[in-house]
């Protein structure tokens, strides 16, 4: 919602001696343009004053008295609605946006608190999956909008680096290893053995307690063990890190989960002392039945931890690092049982900020015709989906150059890259993140519709009109020029960003932010395909506060697109 929309709440909150706060919860954006830019509800004040809500609208107008220039209101059966002044709108909001440049719609809300979000997480000596691109996508673009919010986010790759499976991998790496193939192979090779290791389960369980014998090697730190363990861990980085390259994304922290190994004995002390452990036939517990949570495993009979046990250290770990107010993590649906236990045991443990601990969850991808697995070999290696993007982009321009007399970009194949990390970032994060998503190559790379490529294209086609006007604009502006109703729309969903970037940071719902980038992008596309609608033309006043409207425009995609970590062409 816009800026007005406090000022049209306190104006009425006046009259009603109610709280502005209140007020401005029930202020809402009607659904058509001929029903106003505002509309507060008389349902609730017509049952206070006993009268019909059209009655209590038409008294509410006759008394409100709004700012000058603030704009008109007007009765529509139980609504008073308000049109905002579009001189006055297009004035206040184009000099804001122009003067804050990047900084239009951040704050100083965060006050530097420091907010750990735990993000991408892949485990080592496995391919990174699908989930895990889509917790590196959200997160990635959590901690920009926390940064925006005047947070300080600490992004921690939580690497799933140990645990029983190692014991399973060098069990069979003993009869099937290759120093060689490893180096050449990378994580395939890796997932070669452990697709082994379970084929093998079948004709010889034995294997299984090699296995486990190893494990506890590994963990006793014998030599050729974390010899052979650190040379899967660090293979495996050297593939996420690609990734994370062609994404642009850095982590303040990458600690794998083998770092809290030192930290848990200290956990199941406290646990032990506090009276919170159960001895169950194979394994120690907190049994969490009274909260409908079931039994917690925190260690097996054989003395080895489990992924709870770590996290439960981590999550110490974290507060005692950064005494944050949240502390977040981008993990799975499939997950939620594990974050419950999480933060019912650390509150019996007496973990103030318990509460703090939020995981962020998100739904499945899948492909239009069938689910996303990493079981079963059906992986999707992102790599190839950015590759392919890429390509996709690159034809789409040379369709442009072919059939629109489009200018190809010099920077062809960065351009190429960039709009593959729009179509496939977007594409995520357009959805409400519970929800599934499907993947569908072609709605992903299309230039039109709900797209990232979109959303870039209109940024880079403003550029394109500011350089081929090519002279400094500024300067006085006739604001009346751009106080037609297409206009205010426009400026009214710029104006909306800033509270659209809040409300996504506090809801952990990047999604939000993805739908004002829409509104605006598509509002500046019906003013730009209006026969009547031009920028550039031979009167110079209309040119320029046409301009600055585009200017402002372009920011402001520029500024929503960043804080979702989508980069943006010059040129497209
Ligand atoms: N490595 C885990 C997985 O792939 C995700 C870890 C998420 N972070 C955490 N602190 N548990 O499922």
């Amino acid at each position: 919602m816009s800026r007005y929309a406090p000022i049209f709440a306190k104006a009425i909150a006046e009259i009603l001696g109610e709280d502005e706060g209140d007020v401005l919860d029930q202020i809402t954006v009607p659904p058509r343009k001929a029903m106003g830019h505002l509309a507060f509800p008389c349902f609730d004040l017509a049952k206070t004053r006993g009268t019909t809500p059209p009655e209590a609208a038409t008294h509410l107008e006759q008394s409100l008295s709004l700012p000058e220039d603030f704009g008109r209101v007007a009765v529509a059966g139980p609504y008073v609605n308000l049109f905002v002044n579009g001189e006055t709108a297009a004035r206040d909001i184009v000099s804001d946006v122009l003067s804050a440049g990047p900084c239009f719609g951040t704050s100083d809300a965060g006050g530097g608190e420091k907010v750990p979000v735990d993000f991408s997480s892949p485990n080592i000596a496995k391919p990174f999956g699908i989930h895990h691109l889509r917790s590196t996508v959200i997160g990635h673009a959590l901690c920009r909008m926390l940064a925006a919010r005047g947070y300080q986010p600490v992004g921690i790759n939580h690497i799933g680096d140990w645990g029983t499976q190692f014991g399973q991998l060098l069990a069979i790496w003993e009869e099937l290893g290759d120093e060689v193939r490893l180096q050449q192979e990378g994580i395939s090779f890796l997932l070669d053995l452990y697709v082994e290791f379970n084929r093998r389960l079948e004709e010889d369980p034995e294997i299984q307690e090699r296995a486990r014998v190893k494990f506890q090697s590994l963990e006793g730190g014998d030599g050729e063990c974390r010899r052979l363990w650190e040379e899967f861990r660090k293979v495996s980085l050297a593939e996420f890190d690609r990734v994370y390259a062609m994404l642009g994304i850095h982590f303040d922290e990458v600690q794998g989960e083998s770092y809290y190994e030192e930290l848990m004995p200290a956990v199941l002390e406290e646990l032990e002392s506090k009276g919170l452990l159960t001895e169950s036939e194979d394994a120690t517990v907190v049994d969490l039945e009274d909260d409908d949570l079931g039994t917690a495993l925190l260690r097996k009979k054989d003395g080895s931890t489990l992924y709870l046990t770590r996290d439960l250290a981590a999550a110490d770990y974290r507060y005692q690092t950064y005494t944050f107010p949240r502390c977040l993590y981008v993990v799975g649906v499939s997950q939620t049982h594990h974050f419950q236990q999480m933060k019912k045991i650390l509150e019996r443990m007496g973990r103030a900020w318990h509460g703090a601990v939020e995981h962020v969850p998100f739904g499945m991808m899948r492909f239009t015709d069938r689910k996303m697995s990493t079981r079963k070999g059906d992986i999707i290696y992102l790599e190839d989906v950015l590759n392919k993007a890429a390509d996709l982009a690159r034809e789409t321009i040379a369709k442009g150059v072919e059939e629109k007399g489009r200018v190809a970009p010099d920077n062809l194949d960065e351009v190429s890259r960039q709009i593959s990390i729009g179509a496939v970032v977007f594409n995520d994060l357009k959805n409400r993140r519970a929800r599934d998503v499907v993947f569908d190559w072609d709605a992903v790379l299309s230039f039109e519709g709900e797209t990232g490529p979109y959303l870039q294209y209109t940024a880079a086609r403003i550029a394109s009109i500011l350089a081929r006007y090519g002279k400094e604009y500024c300067g006085e502006i006739e604001w009346s020029l751009l106080s037609g109703e297409d206009e205010t729309l426009l400026l009214l969903a710029i104006d909306g960003l800033p509270a659209s970037l809040a409300r996504a940071v506090d809801s952990s719902e990047p999604s939000y932010l993805a739908d004002q980038l829409l509104k605006i992008a598509s509002h500046f596309s019906t003013l730009y395909s209006r026969r009547d609608w031009k920028v550039l033309s031979d009167d110079e006043t209309l040119t320029k506060a046409r301009l600055s409207l585009a200017a402002a425009t372009r920011q402001a995609l520029c500024n929503g697109l960043g804080w979702l970590g989508i980069p943006i062409p010059d040129r497209m």
